[in-house]
């Protein structure tokens, strides 16, 4: 994906900003608070904020980091971005692990998209999502990510993978699919009521 929020479909209807897309469906209307603990360039932290959600997007590279900065002080400037986006996404240049277990005030949900081991007879990604994978690598420490999220999400974690990779963990409650990402959700069963 590229730089900036300005190429992001805005349009409600069939568009990004449908709650009927599947990102929207397996983050739940009735949730408020996302966490978007792999937040990257911020794509997927903007739409969610776009959609209504009050999102804290979460990355640990620094320079990506910066990169995502930028984009939503940008977006705060830019008046069409900035109306669909409110002032609902805070972006912290942090380690995940750490800031969750920080935080004072569970979060509903927890969004996670990892970036995995490339698989070997794969296609090459697209080249922003090159780049991304040259600068970050693997992110090698993701169930450790995955299980402190299960014990802090309030309602439900949420992972992004592609539409035909295994789940992270097996089982997933629900998976809603889009047409080359699929969203598996994992409902919180204990009380996470911080
Ligand atoms: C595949 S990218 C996410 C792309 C993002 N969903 C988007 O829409 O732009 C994964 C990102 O998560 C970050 N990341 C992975 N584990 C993390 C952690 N424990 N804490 C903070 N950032 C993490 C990586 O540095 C990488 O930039």
């Amino acid at each position: 994906m590229p730089i900036g929020f300005h190429g992001i479909d805005l349009r409600t209807g069939n568009g990004s900003l449908s709650h009927k897309q599947p990102i929207a469906r397996a983050i739940g209307r009735s949730n408020q608070t996302v966490v978007d603990a792999t937040a990257g360039l911020g794509h997927d932290a903007f739409l969610m904020a776009c959609l209504g959600w009050n999102v804290h997007a979460i990355e640990r590279h620094p320079v990506i980091g910066l990169l995502l900065e930028q984009s939503v002080e940008d977006a705060r400037l830019d008046p069409q971005l900035s109306m669909n986006m409110g002032s609902r996404l805070q972006v912290h240049v942090d380690e995940s692990i750490q800031w969750l277990s920080r935080m004072e005030s569970n979060p509903d949900v927890i969004y996670m998209d990892p970036m995995f081991e490339p698989r070997k007879r794969s296609a090459l990604p697209r080249k922003p999502a090159q780049v991304l994978r040259k600068i970050v690598g693997h992110d090698d420490d993701v169930m450790d990510l995955f299980k402190i999220a299960m014990k802090t999400a309030r309602n439900r974690v949420v992972v992004k993978r592609t539409d035909d990779a295994r789940p992270l963990v097996e089982d997933p409650d629900m998976c809603h699919r889009g047409k080359i990402v699929r969203y598996d959700v994992y409902l919180v069963k204990g009380d996470n009521h911080g």
